[in-house]
C-alpha cells in the first residue's frame, strides 16, 4: 500500500505536469528528504519539459493573430468576410476582425484613423483605388515585393489593378477581387411580366423604365449615398461618351475631352434617370435598394457586382429570379473596382507572417471561392471559371477581354480612377445635381471646373 503522503505528492506532481503518467507513484520507503529531492527534481522537469516539447514541436505554438479591418457590413459582405477568415485560418493564422461601414469613403477612413490612434493592433485593412497610394505616401504600408515576386503577381494581376496595388513601382496591397460597376441588375419575374426586349441601348432602357413606371413598379432602385449617384453617373458617362472619352476625361483628366455639349448630355440623362427613382431613395443604403429588387418591388438597379453577393446570399436563382446586363452602350468596357488589403508596416507581425497573409489573400482557390460569394471576378486572370454562376462567368470573360483591349478602366465612384480629393469633388457635383440643386448646364460647368483644376496634379505625390 502506498502511504497517504506518497499518494498526495504523486497527485500534486500529476496536476502540475500533464506529462506524468497517471500510474506514477513514489517508491515505498523513501525518506522525507528523499521525497523532497524527488519532488523538487520532478517539479523542475515539469517546468522544463513543456517548453522543450514546444520548441521541438512548433505547431503547438499559439497561432499569430491577424487583426483585419474592413467595411463589409451588409449580409452578403459579412458572408464574404467569413470566406476570407476561413482561408486565412487555414494558413495557420488566428483572425480578429474590425468592421465599420463606409464602402471606401472618408466615413470608413476616419474610423480607421481613430482605431489606429486608440492603439488597436491592426495588421491590415481593406482598401480600394487611390486611397492605397495615400496610405503608402505616409510611409505606413509594408512592402510586399518579395512575396509578389515569388508568386509572380506581375504576371497574373490585370494591368489596371496593378497600377493601384503599387506605389512608386512597389507592391503595397493585395488585390482580392475585381468588381465591376457598369451592370444593370434585373428582377427577372418583373422583367418577364413587362414583355420587353433586353435593353441594349439608351433608348431601349428608357422604354423599359417607362413601361415599369406605367405598371406601378419602381423602375430604378438606388440609395442615398453620393458614391451611389456617382456610380450611376459613370455608367451614363461611359455610355454617352464611349471608352475613349471616359479614359481621357476621368483617368487622364484631360479637360479637352470635356466638351460642354457632351457633358451636359450626360447630366441630362442623369436627370432622366432621376425621374424613374422612387421618392424614398434618400433614406436607404445600396443594399436596402437591392432588397427592393429581391422582393419584387423594383425592376432595376445600376450597381457594382457586389449586388450579386446579396442575391447569392439569399439563395436567388440566376436566369429565374435575377439576371445581369451591361449598362446600355457600355458593352465591351469594364469599369472596375478591386477590393484590396494593405498591411501596416508597424504592426507587430513578423515578415514571415505578413508574407503568409498576403499569399493567402492572393491564393487561386481563395479568390475563386471569394468571388463566387461576392459576385466579383477574381483579381487574377488565371482562375478557372467553373463554379461561377452565369453573371460571374460573364464578369470573368468581360474582364479578360477588357484587360486585353485596355477598356478595363477604374470606377470614378469607387476611387479607382482618381485620388480622393478629385473623387470627392466629383461626388459633390453629381450628388447636388441628383438632388435637384444644380441644372444640367450648371453641373456640366462645375464638372469641367473640377477636372481642369485636377489636371496636371501628380497622382503619386
Ligand atoms: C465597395 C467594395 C465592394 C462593396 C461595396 C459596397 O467599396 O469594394 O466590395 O462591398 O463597396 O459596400
Amino acid at each position: 500500500m502506498e502511504s497517504e503522503e506518497n499518494v498526495l505528492i504523486a497527485r500534486f506532481l500529476r496536476r502540475t505536469a500533464f506529462f506524468i503518467p497517471p500510474s506514477t507513484s513514489l517508491p515505498q520507503g523513501a525518506g522525507t528528504s528523499g521525497k523532497l529531492i524527488l519532488c523538487v527534481a520532478l517539479c523542475l522537469l515539469a517546468a522544463i519539459l513543456p517548453a522543450a516539447a514546444l520548441a521541438s514541436n512548433p505547431e503547438k505554438e499559439p497561432a499569430p493573430v491577424v487583426d483585419m479591418a474592413s467595411w463589409w457590413v451588409s449580409e452578403g459582405e459579412a458572408a464574404s468576410l467569413a470566406v476570407i477568415q476561413r482561408h486565412v485560418e487555414a494558413r495557420g493564422l488566428g483572425w480578429r476582425q474590425h468592421v465599420s461601414p463606409g464602402s471606401g469613403t472618408s466615413r470608413y477612413w476616419n474610423v480607421l484613423e481613430e482605431w489606429l490612434a486608440e492603439g488597436r493592433p491592426l495588421s491590415a485593412s481593406q482598401a480600394i483605388g487611390f486611397d492605397i497610394r495615400d496610405w503608402a505616401s505616409r510611409g505606413m504600408l509594408a512592402n510586399l515585393d518579395a512575396i509578389a515576386k515569388e508568386e509572380e503577381w506581375d504576371e497574373v494581376v490585370p494591368h489596371g489593378i496593378q497600377r493601384l496595388s503599387k506605389y512608386k513601382g512597389h507592391w503595397v496591397a493585395v488585390p482580392i477581387n475585381a468588381h465591376s460597376t457598369n451592370w444593370l441588375w434585373v428582377n427577372y419575374p418583373l422583367f418577364s411580366r413587362l414583355g420587353m426586349p433586353e435593353p441594349d441601348t439608351w433608348d431601349d432602357l428608357l422604354k423599359l423604365l417607362e413601361k415599369a413606371k406605367d405598371e406601378g413598379i419602381i423602375p430604378l432602385a438606388i440609395g442615398r449615398e453620393p458614391w451611389e449617384h456617382t456610380l450611376l453617373f459613370e455608367c451614363a458617362a461611359a455610355g454617352t461618351g464611349g471608352a475613349e472619352f471616359y479614359r481621357r476625361a476621368f483617368l487622364d483628366l484631360d479637360e479637352g475631352a470635356l466638351e460642354q455639349g457632351l457633358v451636359e448630355e450626360i447630366f441630362r440623362r442623369m436627370s432622366v434617370l432621376r425621374s424613374f427613382v422612387d421618392p424614398e431613395f434618400n433614406f436607404r443604403t445600396w443594399d436596402e435598394a437591392t432588397t427592393l429588387l429581391r422582393e419584387g418591388r423594383a425592376l432595376l438597379q445600376v450597381q457594382g457586382s457586389w449586388v450579386l453577393g446579396e442575391f447569392r446570399h439569399h439563395g436567388l436563382k440566376p436566369g429565374q429570379e435575377y439576371s445581369c446586363l451591361r449598362f446600355p452602350d457600355t458593352q465591351g468596357m469594364v469599369l472596375f473596382n478591386a477590393d484590396q488589403y494593405f498591411l501596416f508596416k508597424n504592426s507587430p507581425l513578423s515578415d514571415e507572417v505578413r508574407a503568409t497573409l498576403a499569399s493567402a489573400l492572393m491564393g487561386i482557390e481563395f479568390q475563386a471561392e471569394l468571388s463566387t460569394a461576392t459576385g466579383a471576378a477574381p483579381a487574377r486572370v488565371d482562375v478557372p471559371r467553373e463554379g461561377f454562376d452565369p453573371c460571374g462567368r460573364r464578369s470573368i470573360t468581360d474582364m479578360r477581354n477588357a484587360n486585353m483591349r485596355r477598356t478595363m478602366m477604374g470606377s470614378i465612384a469607387m476611387g479607382n480612377a482618381n485620388p480622393a480629393p478629385v473623387k470627392e469633388a466629383i461626388y459633390a457635383v453629381v450628388n447636388e445635381h441628383f438632388l435637384g440643386k444644380l441644372t444640367d448646364r450648371e453641373a456640366a460647368h462645375r464638372l469641367r471646373e473640377v477636372i481642369s483644376a485636377a489636371a496636371g496634379a501628380d497622382p503619386e505625390s
